[in-house]
């Protein structure tokens, strides 16, 4: 059996590299899968190399209410309910010097990646219980577990996911709702590329063989690794997991490269 047969997920960030990644495994797995995100044109894209008729979008801000709310409905009355939540939407802001850094791009990082896991859970709560359970999984980083220089912002806000994980799986716990972090590492994909281009560019491909060695693996990982594990979390598979941080980073947070 699929391991997700007759499940519903809900993925934000799902026109993107790692989100779009989750939903053809999802897909592959059984799911029923709605991806959520800003840009119509990406969610378009993704349904289009999907090619799946179990497969739907919603355009949607995750930091407003109302779009949280239209996108859980849309899930529900499409599909027939919510099991799985993927709350993988994510912006890395600027990489800046704290003096150049404005209370605007902070309050945007924040708004993206930490009230948009809170309200996605909110909203997704009642849709689960309904069902007698489901599985959250909230995207973090290894920025939630250590900092690097010239992105407070960003590495507080994915801080902050983790806390929203270990607290609100106190909250899913008596309806059977796991809820659980997901810390992927360097991955190789656009946001990344856009970061290597903001920090040297020109240079991209220097930046990156510099930063790969670093990693105890001596790579990026890939948007499929963190999908495996998002399916694993997201299935029976974890089923005594919750208030989990699953870290996925070739080794990252191990510490840097010896020699
Ligand atoms: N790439 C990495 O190395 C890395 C490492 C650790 C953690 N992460 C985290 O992994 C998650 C997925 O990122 P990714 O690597 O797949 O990068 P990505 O391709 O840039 O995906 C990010 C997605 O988030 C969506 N998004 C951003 N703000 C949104 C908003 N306000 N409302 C709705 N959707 C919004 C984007 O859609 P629009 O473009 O339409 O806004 C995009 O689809 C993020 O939470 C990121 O922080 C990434």
């Amino acid at each position: 059996m699929k391991r997700l047969e007759n499940k519903v997920a809900v993925i934000t960030g799902g026109g993107g590299g790692i989100g779009a990644a989750t939903a053809k495994l999802f897909l592959q797995e059984g799911a029923r899968v709605l991806i959520v995100g800003r840009t119509e044109e990406k969610l378009r894209k993704t349904l289009q190399e999907l090619n799946h008729e179990n497969l739907g979008y919603a355009v949607a801000d995750v930091s407003k209410v109302e779009d949280t709310q239209r996108y859980i409905q849309q899930a529900a009355e499409r599909f027939g309910g919510v099991d799985v939540l993927v709350g993988n939407a994510g912006a890395e802001g600027p990489y800046k010097p704290l003096d150049e850094h404005s209370v605007e791009d902070f309050d945007e990082v924040m708004a993206v990646n930490v009230r948009g896991c809170w309200l996605a859970v909110k909203y997704a709560f009642p849709e689960m219980r309904k069902r007698g359970g489901g599985s959250i999984v909230l995207t973090s980083s290894v920025m939630g577990m250590v900092a690097f220089p010239s992105n407070s912002a960003y590495t507080a806000a994915k801080h902050a996911v983790v806390g929203l994980a270990r607290s609100l799986a106190h909250d899913g716990a008596p309806f059977n709702i796991r809820v659980n972090a997901v810390c992927p590492g360097v991955i190789d994909n656009d946001m990344t590329a856009g970061i290597h281009t903001r920090l040297a560019p020109g240079n991209e491909d220097v930046v990156k063989s510099r930063m790969a060695q670093r990693i105890p693996m001596q790579r990026y990982g890939t948007n499929e690794e963190i999908a495996r594990l998002n399916l694993f979390l997201a299935s029976d598979d974890s089923s005594y997991s919750t208030g989990g941080v699953f870290v996925s980073d070739g080794g990252m947070t191990a510490g840097i490269r010896g020699r």
